[in-house]
């Protein structure tokens, strides 16, 4: 009986251990080199700057790393703002640390989805994300500013003497992101802290935020002070 069961165990890790060599010697597809040289592409071109940052392996680090500089870069007054807010997971999460400080964040979205199509691993057509409306459940210091950012961002600002202190970028696509960063431009200051959630490592990153943050600050504006698997956060200089 023993030598029976000792049998199949055997017979099952024999199985086991061969399929597994069956897989690695499967040969690469074109997209899995695709994707090794666009994470070859996207490291080289930050490589220096990945040197002098710190690096994150999950979204909820780098979030974390980022609302922390802000809050340690506040002076009274300053706004703390996200675009793209969809179920205010990232809303809330950046709410729930601002409340020990006593600080509130605004959070734009249209709630009806995406604007523009966006490329990236996979395809969004403009509508993807759309609540129809029904805007999330946040927490008591996150208030949302609902309406394309085109209409309600410069009525936001308008009369405002308050500067920005902190930004998270999520709306994924250029248009909306390239209007965000030259619409709130007069009211960034030094030390004001930008995350992007999207600015590298995925098909097409050079048209998105990355394009947007190029066409609209100068490499001498900022830094880069903090990357994550697709995120990247900079300091106004
Ligand atoms: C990727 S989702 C945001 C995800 C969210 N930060 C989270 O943690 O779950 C992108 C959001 O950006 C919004 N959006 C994109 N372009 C916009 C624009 N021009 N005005 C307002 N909202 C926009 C969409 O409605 C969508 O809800």
């Amino acid at each position: 009986m023993i030598k029976k069961i000792f049998l199949y165990f055997y017979k099952k890790m024999i199985n086991f251990f061969s399929d597994k060599a069956k897989i690695s010697l499967q040969p690469k597809s074109p997209v899995d080199i695709h994707y090794e040289e666009l994470a070859k592409d996207c490291y080289n071109h930050f490589k220096e700057h990945f040197k002098k940052s710190y690096v994150f392996s999950d979204d909820e680090s780098i979030r974390g790393f980022a609302i922390n500089e802000a809050i340690k870069k506040r002076d009274d007054g300053d706004l703390f703002i996200e675009f793209g807010v969809w179920k205010a997971l990232s809303l809330n999460f950046f709410a729930e640390k601002l409340n020990k400080s006593n600080a509130i964040i605004y959070g734009f979205d249209s709630f009806i989805g995406l604007k523009d199509d966006w490329m990236s691993s996979v395809f969004m057509p403009k509508g993807t994300f759309n609540l129809n409306k029904k805007l999330p459940n946040v927490k008591k210091n996150a208030k949302l500013i609902d309406g394309w950012i085109e209409n309600t961002l410069p009525n936001f600002l308008d009369g405002k003497k308050d500067k920005i202190v902190f930004i998270h970028f999520d709306m994924d696509t250029y248009n909306s992101t390239a209007f965000a960063i030259k619409t709130m431009k007069p009211f960034l200051k030094k030390g004001t802290i930008i995350l992007f959630d999207q600015l590298h490592s995925y098909p097409h990153w050079r048209e998105s935020e990355f394009k947007a943050l190029n066409d609209t600050l100068n490499e001498s504006e900022y830094k880069f002070i903090a990357f994550g698997t697709r995120q990247a956060c900079i300091e106004i200089l």
